[in-house]
């Protein structure tokens, strides 16, 4: 199996307020979209496209190692993806879709939602459960219902597809549609999804703390 990986990379990162984007900020010295990149290609990924903001493609270009393509990015990370997957080579028969703000996903996810792929699903994601008590809450913040987290999972990222099930659903999509991730995209198509387990590092770095966990895990060695 050839399998592509395209990297969501083009986000501000308004939310970090690292004054550049999410994807460059720095993690032990080295940009996130980095970390992503080479976890993808220590898990098999044969072929990588970074989806970036336009306005900063040279500075992703002079970090990302050579043979990665590098594309611009949509207003949304749904476009940013479709614009990604129209830059994959022809002989990947896999897609995998990952954040660059996810990066120190282990290798062993990657490998395991190829592993699904190569086993024949046409669609993957990395879950893990829900610890917390989960509550819906009304538009003044009163709590309305709980809701049973026993079936609940968080959704990570690498999600891995059959090329041709994730072209044909992105085909089928709204223009302007803007979905969270590339599992709701197949699944609006019809396309079963399942799952793999997932890992706490695979967490996402939305707000400062998160860097900053991110940096103590490498500290002790936990990546
Ligand atoms: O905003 P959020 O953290 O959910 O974004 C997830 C991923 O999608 C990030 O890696 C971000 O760079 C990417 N993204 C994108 N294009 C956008 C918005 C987000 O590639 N327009």
């Amino acid at each position: 199996m050839h399998a592509a990986a395209i990297v969501a990379a083009a986000g501000s990162g308004s939310r970090l307020g690292a004054g550049l984007p999410k994807a460059l900020v720095p993690l032990a010295g080295r940009p996130l979209v980095c970390w992503a990149v080479d976890t993808l290609l220590d898990g098999g990924v044969s072929e990588v496209v970074v989806v970036v903001p336009a306005a900063q493609r040279a500075e992703f270009e002079a970090v990302l190692p050579r043979g990665v393509a590098v594309v611009d990015g949509g207003a949304s990370r749904t476009a940013s993806v479709r614009a990604g997957l129209a830059a994959i080579g022809p002989a990947a028969t896999a897609v995998l879709v990952h954040d660059a703000a996810r990066p120190l996903t282990p290798a062993a996810v990657v490998a395991r939602v190829l592993a699904a792929l190569e086993a024949g699903t046409p669609a993957v994601i990395p879950v893990l459960p829900v610890v917390d008590t989960t509550v819906l809450v009304d538009d003044d913040g009163l709590v309305t219902d709980a809701v049973p987290r026993a079936p609940l999972r968080r959704v990570q990222t690498p999600q891995g597809f059959d090329r041709a099930s994730l072209v044909a659903a992105y085909a089928a999509l709204d223009p302007g549609a803007d979905l969270t991730d590339d599992a709701a995209v197949v699944r609006r198509a019809g396309v079963p999804v399942s799952t793999v387990d997932g890992d706490e590092r695979c967490a996402k770095v939305t707000v400062a703390h998160d860097l900053t966990l991110a940096a103590l895990a490498l500290t002790v060695g936990e990546s």
